[in-house]
């Protein structure tokens, strides 16, 4: 494995390689980057991983100063899993001085994560379409963790024309169901216990849906009864087309049901997605 740490080595590397898989993340890794980076191995000749740790999707507010650092582990984790090459941008090369231009996907980053998050999945968008740019992968991967990230990307690739296939994995659960997370290592062990509510209530969600109930209005206070007994404050919790992010009153149509919370001041989210997607 290969370790990249300017975007002239990456565009080098690239020119060698036909077929690339590329994995964007901002370390920290996991089991559930793994599950991207083993997918990527096994559809591509050559896997490239992205540890940038992006200051422009954080607020003033975020956690950008403690977000957790663990280069070495990384690496050793990316190689485990078949990464090919590592890129380890810093961020002066991302963002050089006088730099003025961003991407934005219009109102599919204002809901959800970005009505509480103002500018977060501009940041994202910009990010990753350097990243594409800079890399020009035939495959770049995603988690369903992040669905509205996921949403929003390829929306973005349709938009501006990117010649890559956007793939998007399942996501990958600790055994109590709490969705994997960079985050998840600032709960301490009693906000840990209580970050399994997330799965919890979207499950609950889940069960009255197979057993037919589709309205929103029944469906909605299900959740959020299961996710106030547990977390220390409710970000959102809502039912929405899966395609537009709009509000549903009925589940009709492929639905996401998405969640965010904080436990300690830990945010978490979370979602799943009822009805088949065409
Ligand atoms: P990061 O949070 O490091 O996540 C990188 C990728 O791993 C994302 O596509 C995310 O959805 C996926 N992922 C995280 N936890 C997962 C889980 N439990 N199961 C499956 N996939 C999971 O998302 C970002 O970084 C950034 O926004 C980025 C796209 C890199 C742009 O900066």
């Amino acid at each position: 494995m290969k370790t990249l740490r300017t975007i002239e080595e990456v565009r080098a590397w690239r020119s060698g390689e036909n077929e690339v898989g590329f994995v964007p993340t901002m370390g920290a890794l996991h089991e559930g980057h793994a599950s991207l980076i083993r997918r990527s191995a096994s559809e591509n000749a050559a896997t490239l991983v992205s540890v940038f740790v992006n200051p422009t999707q954080f607020g003033p507010n975020e956690d950008l100063a403690k977000y957790p650092r663990t280069l070495d582990a990384d690496l050793a984790l990316c190689e485990a899993a078949g990464a090919t090459g590592v890129f380890t941008p810093d961020k002066e090369m991302i963002y050089p001085p006088g730099f003025r231009s961003w991407v934005i996907v219009d109102e599919l980053g204002d809901r959800l994560c970005g009505a509480s998050r103002p500018g977060h999945f501009k940041g994202v968008t910009t990010v990753v379409a350097k990243l594409f740019n800079i890399t020009n992968p035939t495959r770049a991967y995603f988690g369903q963790k992040d669905a509205q990230q996921a949403l929003i990307l390829r929306r973005m690739v349709i938009d501006l024309n990117i010649p890559l296939e956007l793939v998007v994995c399942p996501i990958v659960r600790e055994p109590d169901g709490l969705a994997m997370s960079s985050r998840n290592r600032y709960l301490n062990p009693e906000e840990r216990k209580r970050a399994a509510c997330l799965r919890k209530a979207l499950a609950e969600v889940e069960k009255l849906h197979k057993a037919g109930t589709r309205k929103t209005s029944i469906l909605r206070p299900a959740l959020v009864t299961i996710l106030d007994d547990h977390v220390d404050k409710l970000d959102y919790a809502e039912i929405v087309d899966a395609d537009t992010l709009e509000p549903l009153d009925e589940v009709d149509r492929p639905t996401l049901v998405a969640v965010a919370a904080f436990v300690g001041s830990t945010r978490l989210i979370d979602n799943v997605i009822l009805g088949l997607r065409a």
